[in-house]
C-alpha cells in the first residue's frame, strides 16, 4: 500500500499502544491477557487501513482479531481508525490523541488508557507476517484472512506470494483443525496460482468464486479499500475459502 510518510507516525501509534500487540505470538499463546476472554483468534495479514477488520469485528464479535500490517504508518492509520470507530476519540490538534471527554494525550507522553471493554476485540501488530507468524503456536488460530495482497507477478518471485505453498504450510500449522483460510484478490493469475498451491497443501478447498460480488457470498462480504477501488474499475473479485485438515 502506498502512503505518504505520516508525521509522527511512530509516536502516534505508541499513544495507542493498548490496542497494539508488539509480540503477536504472545497474543496467540495467551489471548485472555490481550482481550480479556478466550474467544477464538482470527488473523488478517496485510490489513492496510483496517476497513476489513473493523467490519469483521462488528459482523462476528464473538471472535478476537489480530491485524498484521508491515508498513508502520499504514498500521498507525488502521489503529487510529479503529479507535475512532469505537468512539474512543480522535487525533488531537497537537498531533496527539484526544479522548471524547476532551483529555489530550501528547506525542511522546503517556499512552492513552482505555478500559478492557473499550479496547474491543481487535489488536494491531506492525511487522512482516512471514516473520511474525513463525513464532505462533500450533493450532492457535481459527481463521486467516488475506485480502488483495501483492501479486509478486515477476518470474522468480513466486515464493514471496502469501499463498505460496511455503506460506500455506505455515498457515496449516498454526490453524486449528477445521480452521479456514479466506483469500480475496482481483488478480486472476494470482488466484489461479493460489488454487494450485491450495491443491498441493493440507488445506481443502471449500469454496471458490471468480465473481464474488455476483455470488451467494456477497451478502456477508466485507469490502476492503482495495476491493472497492478495483471493482469500481470493473475488475471481478475472486475469493477462495480453504479448510485446514490435520
Ligand atoms: C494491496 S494492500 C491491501 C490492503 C487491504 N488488505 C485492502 O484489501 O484494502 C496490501 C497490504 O498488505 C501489506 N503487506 C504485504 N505483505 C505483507 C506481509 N508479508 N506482512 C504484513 N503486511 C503485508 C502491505 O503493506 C499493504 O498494506
Amino acid at each position: 500500500m502506498r502512503m505518504k510518510k505520516k508525521r509522527h507516525g511512530t509516536e502516534r501509534i505508541a499513544l495507542l499502544s493498548q490496542l497494539v500487540a508488539s509480540e503477536p505470538a504472545k497474543v496467540a499463546e495467551n489471548p485472555s491477557e490481550y482481550y480479556g476472554n478466550n474467544n477464538p483468534l482470527r488473523v488478517e495479514i496485510g490489513c492496510g487501513k483496517g476497513d476489513f477488520i473493523r467490519g469483521k469485528s462488528v459482523q462476528e464479535p464473538e471472535y478476537n482479531y489480530l491485524a498484521i500490517e508491515k508498513i508502520s504508518d499504514v498500521c498507525t492509520v488502521a489503529t487510529e481508525k479503529y479507535a475512532s470507530s469505537r468512539g474512543l476519540g480522535k487525533m488531537a490538534p497537537n498531533g496527539g490523541w484526544m479522548k471524547p471527554d476532551g483529555t489530550i494525550y501528547s506525542l511522546g507522553g503517556d499512552c492513552v488508557d482505555f478500559s478492557d471493554c473499550d479496547r474491543g476485540n481487535v489488536r494491531f501488530s506492525v511487522g512482516d507476517a512471514s516473520a511474525l507468524l513463525v513464532d505462533f503456536p500450533d493450532n492457535s488460530v481459527d481463521a486467516i484472512y488475506i485480502n488483495f495482497c501483492d501479486p509478486w507477478g515477476k518470474k522468480g518471485y513466486a515464493k514471496r506470494r502469501l499463498t505460496h505453498i511455503g506460506f500455506l504450510d505455515m498457515y496449516s500449522r498454526i490453524l486449528k483443525d477445521g480452521g479456514k483460510l479466506h483469500f480475496k484478490t482481483d488478480n486472476r493469475e494470482l488466484f489461479d496460482f493460489s488454487l494450485e498451491q491450495v491443491e498441493m497443501s493440507r488445506l481443502d478447498l471449500k469454496y471458490k468464486t471468480y465473481d464474488l460480488h455476483e455470488s451467494d457470498m456477497n451478502d456477508v462480504n466485507i469490502e476492503t479499500e482495495y476491493e472497492r477501488n478495483f471493482s469500481a474499475k470493473g475488475f471481478k473479485i475472486n475469493m477462495l475459502i480453504a479448510e485446514n485438515k490435520k
